[in-house]
């Protein structure tokens, strides 16, 4: 089944490899916004990281990704000097909504959020936005708000485009008669980028589905009938399970089924285990989680999409020295994400193109996963 890889996902995946976070992208830069254009306001006039607070909220220890996200960034903000709040919200709004709150009357001086819900940290951002504390949105835009004084990312879009694009190489569709046979699994209609990665895969397949090369059997492709709440592996499953037993069952053959993540492709996976027998489907995901590289190298997940934890938490390290110092920040992309009230000036890092041929290189020699965690 392994065939080389089309030119362009191939070049992306090269690019991808050499630019990584603040690569060859040239970054632009950019004042703070008008509304955090003084350093944090506890602070104002301290250059020094010594006695700076920066909060950090994450959405939930449940899934491996934010854990490592959570631990890179207290690491790195405290090797640079500044002492961390580091909450992590148990998926839950509310909790998240008031640990933040806690961490601005705890004296927080930037705030660095990845939201459960983009737009339900309302009071939260007011609060901050009242004190003049500027609000760094990790990995996930908050939307609906003036108070985001930037965004750190990953390139959503992209990571949705290596997707489609894998399904499109290893299908042969713009040579292959076809049809062949498709199932979609989304992420959260609560995450911004879920839409993103969704829409990035589906800009390159669904002209394949309307021509007929690509069935999607079940009948369901739009958005809001593929998502998956919480990306929650549970869902998923069922929703799987559910899909093969109505659609497959008869003995009809899956070719691909296009996961938006690791932890959606993970409940596509344990549903074929226990009620498909065809021709193994090309599953795609992202994240590189230890259980799917162990899935990928086994053969159940077919590829992944590699997003450094590591290069995402120093990028947002580096906004916030910045910002503490008043320079200009660096920001790749001033155009793409509004969040539904302004446009926050963001710092996008490239995903990186996985499968069991290069996740050694990926993830081991670069010191992410000891050979032993995958094992
Ligand atoms: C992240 C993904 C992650 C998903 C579920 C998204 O916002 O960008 O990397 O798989 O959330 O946690």
């Amino acid at each position: 089944m392994k065939k080389i890889i089309g030119s362009a996902l191939t070049l992306l995946t090269a690019t991808a490899l050499l630019a990584g976070c603040g690569g060859t992208t040239a970054p632009t830069t950019t004042a703070a916004p008008a509304d955090t254009t003084a350093a944090p306001a506890a602070d104002a006039g301290k250059t020094e990281s010594k006695s700076i607070r920066v909060g950090v909220s994450m959405p939930t220890k449940d899934l491996q990704r934010w854990n490592q996200d959570g631990a890179n960034m207290q690491a790195e903000l405290e090797a640079a000097g500044y002492t961390v709040d580091l909450q992590y919200a148990s998926n839950d709004v509310q909790t998240q909504l008031s640990q933040t709150e806690n961490m601005i009357s705890d004296g927080a001086d930037v705030l660095v959020i990845a939201a459960i819900e983009g737009s339900s940290l309302g009071e939260a951002l007011d609060m901050a936005k009242s004190k003049n504390i500027p609000v760094i949105a990790y990995d996930r835009l908050i939307m609906n708000s003036d108070a985001v004084s930037y965004y750190a990312t990953f390139d959503n879009y992209m990571v949705g485009t290596v997707q489609g694009q894998y399904i499109i190489d290893q299908l042969d569709l713009n040579n292959a008669a076809g049809p062949f046979n498709i199932e979609i699994t989304a992420g959260d209609p609560g995450d911004n980028n879920a839409g993103y990665f969704y829409n990035g895969a589906m800009d390159l397949l669904k002209p394949f589905i309307d021509s007929g090369k690509l069935k999607v059997v079940s009948g369901q492709v739009e958005f809001e009938q593929v998502a998956t709440p919480s990306w929650a592996t549970e869902t998923a499953q069922s929703r799987a399970e559910n899909i093969l037993s109505s659609n497959y069952a008869d003995g009809t053959n899956l070719d691909a089924w296009l996961c938006s993540n690791d932890s959606t492709a993970m409940g596509v996976e344990n549903a074929l285990a226990a009620n498909y027998t065809g021709k193994y489907p090309i599953i795609t995901g992202q994240d590189c989680d230890i259980e799917n590289t162990k899935n990928m190298i086994a053969g159940k997940q077919s590829m992944s999409v590699f997003k450094d934890t590591r290069k995402l938490a120093s990028q947002v390290v580096k906004m916030v020295t910045q910002i503490v110092n008043k320079e200009t920040v660096d920001v790749n992309d001033t155009s793409t994400y509004n969040n539904g009230v302004i446009t926050v000036p963001s710092y996008l890092c490239e995903p990186v193109f996985a499968d069991a041929n290069n996740y050694k290189e990926l993830l081991i020699d670069s010191g992410y996963y000891t050979e032993d965690q995958l094992k």
